[in-house]
């Protein structure tokens, strides 16, 4: 008969088979699937699971601080949290094109996680969130197109590079499963049915140039517009929605004086594959308090616009 419970306990009897008393290290994310799979690991191996987080500077506000405190302070899973923005930054600096982008917070990834995991060398295994649909994808089908459009930023090449065994805990399982199995291991719900983050994170959602500048204006404003979304049940609502930093100024009016700030974009949107998609019809009472809250908050943005485009033709993200 099949149970959560009882799924759990095979998948945690497979795990300590395969694994042994061998160590094992894994890069979260804070997304579904690597959250799932840390906590999954954890529970069938422990102490033997090492998690390594890397912040490249372009994750949502306070992204790092929750990940630590929902594994490393809640669970008890050994976390390494490395603080790379720096690095990230510094590489990004002066590249506009967002293709150019992806490939350089890939690399810097890989390289990041190489430096980390050499400071593991007892480690035997490198395990990833892979789930029943990747497993599909990289077998070359219908989402091939989307690779060839834009390079996914996935994990790929690590267990090239590592000399690590592979183990992928989640291969079986569709995303709704995934899900369950994350609440079914106590992890929050608010984390377990999040929107997808793509990995490049908020450096494809500043279009053009990456700067530290427009990475903490965006962040401020992306948090007000998923929080305004969440207080309005519309974030269960909408499958992906974020904000999107424009490189360009325009004129606004406060008090007596005249503004010259940076503009935002909102995109919300619903769909069942990601391959296709419609733009929310957000209420224009929420996405006029969303404004209002941040033009007040956020100095330095005083015009907030809203994108009504369907993908296709346009895509999900803006880059
Ligand atoms: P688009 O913009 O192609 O996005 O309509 C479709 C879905 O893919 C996500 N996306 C990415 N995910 N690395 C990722 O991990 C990427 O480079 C990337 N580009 C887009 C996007 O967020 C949406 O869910």
């Amino acid at each position: 008969d099949w149970t959560m419970p009882n799924y759990i306990d095979e998948a945690v009897a497979r795990i300590r088979e395969q694994v042994g008393e061998e160590e094992v290290i894994l890069g979260l994310s804070g997304g579904v699937d690597s959250s799932v799979a840390a906590a999954l690991l954890h529970r069938a191996i422990g102490e033997q699971l090492t998690c390594v987080f890397v912040d490249n500077g372009l994750l949502r506000l306070h992204e790092a601080e929750q990940v630590m405190q929902t594994f490393a302070d809640n669970l008890g899973v050994k976390v390494i949290h490395v603080d790379a923005s720096d690095e990230f930054l510094k590489h990004l600096a002066g590249v506009t094109d967002p293709e150019a982008k992806r490939k350089i917070i890939g690399r810097e990834f890989v390289e990041v996680f190489q430096q980390e995991s050499a400071k593991l060398p007892q480690a035997r295994w490198l395990a990833q969130g892979t789930i029943y649909p990747d497993v599909i994808e990289s077998a070359g089908s219908k989402t091939k197109k989307a690779h060839t459009i834009k390079s996914h930023h996935n994990v790929g090449g690590l267990p090239d590079t590592l000399h690590l065994k592979l183990l992928e805990p989640l291969r079986e399982l569709f995303k709704d499963e995934v899900r369950e199995l994350g609440v079914a291991l106590g992890l929050p719900r608010e984390m377990v049915y999040r929107h997808p983050f793509p990995g490049p994170g908020l450096g494809v959602r500043i279009l053009g140039e990456v700067k530290k500048e427009y990475a903490d204006l965006l962040r401020r404003a992306d948090a007000i517009f998923i929080e305004e979304l969440h207080a309005s049940g519309w974030y269960e609502k909408t499958s992906q929605a974020f904000v999107v930093f424009l490189p360009v100024k325009s004129v606004g009016v406060m008090g007596d004086g005249r503004t010259y700030e940076w503009v935002v974009a909102l995109r919300a949107v619903q769909t069942q594959d990601f391959m296709t998609a419609h733009w929310a019809e957000l209420p224009h009472a929420l996405l006029g308090k969303v404004s209002n809250r941040i033009i007040n908050e956020v100095r330095g943005i005083n015009r907030v616009v809203y994108d009504v485009s369907g993908k296709p033709p346009a895509t999900i993200e803006w880059e």
